[in-house]
């Protein structure tokens, strides 16, 4: 199968206006190759204040030999000691990352405990404090391999800040259907929710037009009128006894009855109904064998045969970030891009949901050492990876992007 690329000439570093941009074309992505700082800095011609969701995964500082240099230290910087180096590579890029998003826009930055708290003030100081979202932990191993001291180590983070205040978490989609237990004409319910009022503001005389009388019959129904022989009376008394309220008016309760549910002892519930299109609160701790990093590894051995590249993520822990963080129509920026795995996660999820995400991916032309299985398997420079996973996604799948 041939491969749609459309072809520029690279020869130059072409001027903004020639830069192709992804909004104008039906593909799913572009990728730009060249340093993410020169790169961006040519996005920031016609992309300003566009993007939805930014993720990266830089180099974490861990002085390790990778396909990529992971090894900025500093000597002696009176504050951040040898941590400076790092940071100054970091801020440039994180300051652009800013102007590229949308006001309401997200990023996300994947980070070990190495140079997590350095992230952090570089993150305070470029988005706000106030714009801090969340720093999620991920379990990346079962066994904690590698790790220093008496402690395995086996998470990780991804630190989570927005532009402003206007950005949205959309949540994740609520998969636990088995929890839906119950059944009628309406659909699948279960019943979690009392309604009687508690708390702050639930008394009888906080809402005396909320006080009044239900009738329930045996089979759980509940009306708000004693309409058929045989209905039991209840009003909104707690065990206590003390006199409280129903969470609706009696207009409600008669026009949505249908929704309540009575236990056979009178207490009265609200049905929750399963809904596709709920969303729940994304948690603060991933634990989940799909966001292993083993998993990464055995998704890259499948593309490319081998194990090419030492540090990727599994497509399907980008696929759970970017689904709970932005809509369904985001453009997506990753300019760590590594493999790729940003936009096939967000192509996944589009076939999925049918969703219109775009990302726009950047990653380093810099060589690969003659000695390094990359080079082996016939990549000559970084960027040629991600290509190359693209080129699969091409092949396997109808993915469509361009290359600049
Ligand atoms: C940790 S890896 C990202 C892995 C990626 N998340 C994945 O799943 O494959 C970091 C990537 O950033 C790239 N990189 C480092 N410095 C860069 C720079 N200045 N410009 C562009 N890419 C850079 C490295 O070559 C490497 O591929």
């Amino acid at each position: 199968m041939s491969l749609k690329i459309k072809q520029i000439d690279y020869s130059e570093t072409p001027a903004v206006s020639e830069i192709p941009d992804i909004r104008n074309t039906d593909d799913d992505c572009a990728l730009y190759v060249g340093d993410n700082l020169s790169v961006m800095n040519q996005l920031s011609g016609f992309l300003s204040g566009s993007v939805n969701f930014c993720y990266i995964d830089p180099p974490y500082n861990t002085g390790s030999k990778f396909i990529y240099n992971d090894r900025r230290y500093s000597t002696n910087d009176p504050v951040w000691g040898s941590h400076f180096a790092w940071m100054e590579f970091m801020r440039p890029r994180l300051e652009l990352a800013k102007t590229l998003l949308a006001d309401d826009g997200i990023i996300a930055v994947s980070i070990d405990d190495y140079e997590q708290p350095y992230l952090r003030i570089l993150l305070d100081q470029i988005f706000g404090e106030t714009n801090f979202i969340s720093c999620i932990t991920t379990c990346r191993s079962n066994n904690g391999k590698g790790a220093r001291g008496n402690i395995a180590t086996n998470h990780e983070y991804i630190v989570v800040y927005s532009k402003s205040k206007s950005a949205k978490v959309r949540g994740l989609p609520d998969l636990d259907l088995e929890s839906y237990n119950k059944f009628d004409e309406h659909g699948e319910y279960r019943i979690d929710g009392l309604f009687r009022k508690k708390g702050d503001a639930s008394l009888r005389t906080d809402r005396p037009n909320m006080f009044y009388p239900l009738y329930f019959d045996d089979l759980g129904r509940v009306f708000t009128e004693n309409v058929i022989p045989g209905l039991k009376e209840v009003y909104p008394v707690d065990s206590q006894g003390i006199e409280r309220r129903w969470l609706w008016g009696k207009d409600k309760a008669t026009a949505e009855s249908w929704k309540l549910y009575s236990s056979p002892k009178g207490v009265v519930y609200v049905k929750n109904y399963f809904d596709r299109s709920k969303r729940i609160k994304p948690k603060s701790l991933w634990v989940d064998n799909r966001y292993l990093t083993e998993r990464a590894t055995n998704q890259i051995k499948e593309i490319f045969g081998s194990k090419v590249f030492e540090t990727p993520k599994p497509v399907e822990l980008l696929e759970d970030l970017i689904d709970s963080h932005t809509s369904e129509n985001a453009l997506i920026l990753d300019f760590f891009a590594g493999t790729g795995t940003t936009a096939h996660a967000a192509f996944n999820l589009n076939k999925k949901d049918n969703g219109n995400r775009k990302t726009i991916l950047v990653e380093q032309d810099a060589a690969i050492d003659p000695s390094h299985v990359a080079y082996e398997n016939g990549f000559r420079v970084i960027s040629d990876i991600t290509q190359r996973r693209l080129d699969w996604l091409v092949k396997v799948h109808k993915f469509k992007y361009i290359r600049a």
